[in-house]
């Protein structure tokens, strides 16, 4: 490739808001070059909500979610600090885009999973970048214990998102969907599980309005599985159930942040059922050519609660742009997508059979 094929491509996010991000020329860039993902106008969400409706794709980046926007800031940080290793817990996507990271970086990494509650697509990442993988006997909020106790009482560096560099990545996402669409969006809606996505958001929308990048600052909205809204319940949730793995999290590590988010931007965090997040989900690739896995589908699932509840909110968005984030792609965990298709139909190979069961003439 030739050097201004090299200089006019996507960098990754740590030199595209070099500016706008913790480095010095000192710290090392650990880069899959995550970022710089899709806006994608969603037409038929549009249509069906009377809003402008536009999805952030974020499964589109190197490890197949928005986690790599945060990793590569982390990763490189703890290069900088002379770091060797790495430790996270997660519901699936943290512990995939670690491994990845630390693998680039030459680092070791050990992520803590609970037993038996991970999509198979993202337990195969992490194994395939060489993590070392504990299944532990319990939820992914005994994992995130667990993890900081490690990172305490050994030298190991903490990625999840209570480590601040992970949100000062994933702020790009607000910063790039500013520069995309040229201005805030009137409302951003997304999925909420630990709560790092909707902090870094909202402070990613926070920084462009104070660099004059935007005029205005966008409604958050925030929705998680019903059965495990500890952050809508206002309480923990000791046994967090729902069909979406990656936000099945009963004590979110940023839940002050998300709530300060909610309250200074005037929006809402509310709950959606596992019916909805999956008829999202299928809506999602059916009608809109995008796969996702189920947790990304929660904030389109709320998006069209609040659409077909018609009170103040739906109002207020009617004609204006909404911003959703699909955190993270389809192929991580496609068993729901099986399961809502109808069933495949098994032919011998024959033309004239093919043609049949097709209704071709
Ligand atoms: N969507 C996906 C696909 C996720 O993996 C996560 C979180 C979320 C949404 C929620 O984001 O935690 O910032 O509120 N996944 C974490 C993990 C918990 O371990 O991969 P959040």
């Amino acid at each position: 490739m030739s050097d201004i094929a090299l200089a006019t491509s996507w960098r990754g996010v740590i030199e595209e808001f070099r500016d706008q991000l913790p480095v010095t020329t000192d710290t090392p860039v650990i880069t899959l070059c995550e970022g710089g993902t899709p806006l994608l106008y969603a037409p038929h969400l549009s249509e069906l909500t009377g809003a402008q409706v536009y999805l952030k794709v974020e499964g589109a980046n190197p490890t197949g979610s928005f986690k790599d926007r945060g990793m590569t800031l982390a990763v490189s940080k703890a290069v900088e600090a002379g770091s060797q290793a790495l430790v996270c817990s997660s519901t699936g996507n943290t512990a995939a885009s670690a491994a990845a990271y630390a693998t680039r970086a030459g680092l070791t990494c050990a992520v803590l999973l609970p037993r038996a509650a991970v999509a198979a697509g993202k337990v195969a990442q992490a194994l395939a970048f060489g993590a070392t993988l504990l299944e532990v006997e319990g939820s992914v909020d005994d994992c995130l214990v667990l993890a900081t106790q490690l990172s305490e009482k050994y030298s190991v560096t903490l990625v999840n998102s209570v480590n601040p560099y992970r949100i000062a990545g994933q702020r790009t996402a607000a910063l790039e969907v500013v520069e995309q669409l040229g201005t805030a969006p009137a409302a951003h809606f997304l999925p909420v599980g630990g709560a790092g996505n909707i902090t870094a958001y909202w402070a990613g929308y926070r920084q462009a309005h104070e660099l004059g990048w935007s005029t205005r600052l966008p409604m958050m909205c925030g929705f998680q599985a019903a059965g495990a809204a500890p952050i809508v319940r206002d309480e923990l949730v000791v046994n967090p159930q729902t069909v979406a793995s990656a936000i099945r999290i009963g004590n979110p590590a940023s839940w002050s942040s998300a709530v300060a988010a909610r309250d200074e931007s005037g929006g809402l965090i509310a709950a959606v059922s596992d019916e909805q997040i999956l008829a999202a989900h299928r809506l999602l690739s059916s009608v809109e050519a995008v796969f996702v896995e189920p947790a990304s589908a929660a904030g389109v699932a709320g998006l069209l609660a609040v659409a077909e509840a018609s009170g103040a909110t739906a109002e207020r968005l009617r004609g204006h742009s909404v911003v959703c984030t699909v955190t993270g792609n389809g192929l991580k965990d496609p068993e729901w997508a099986v399961r809502a298709a109808p069933p495949s139909v098994v032919i011998a190979a024959d033309v004239q059979l093919a043609a049949n069961v097709l209704t071709l003439h």
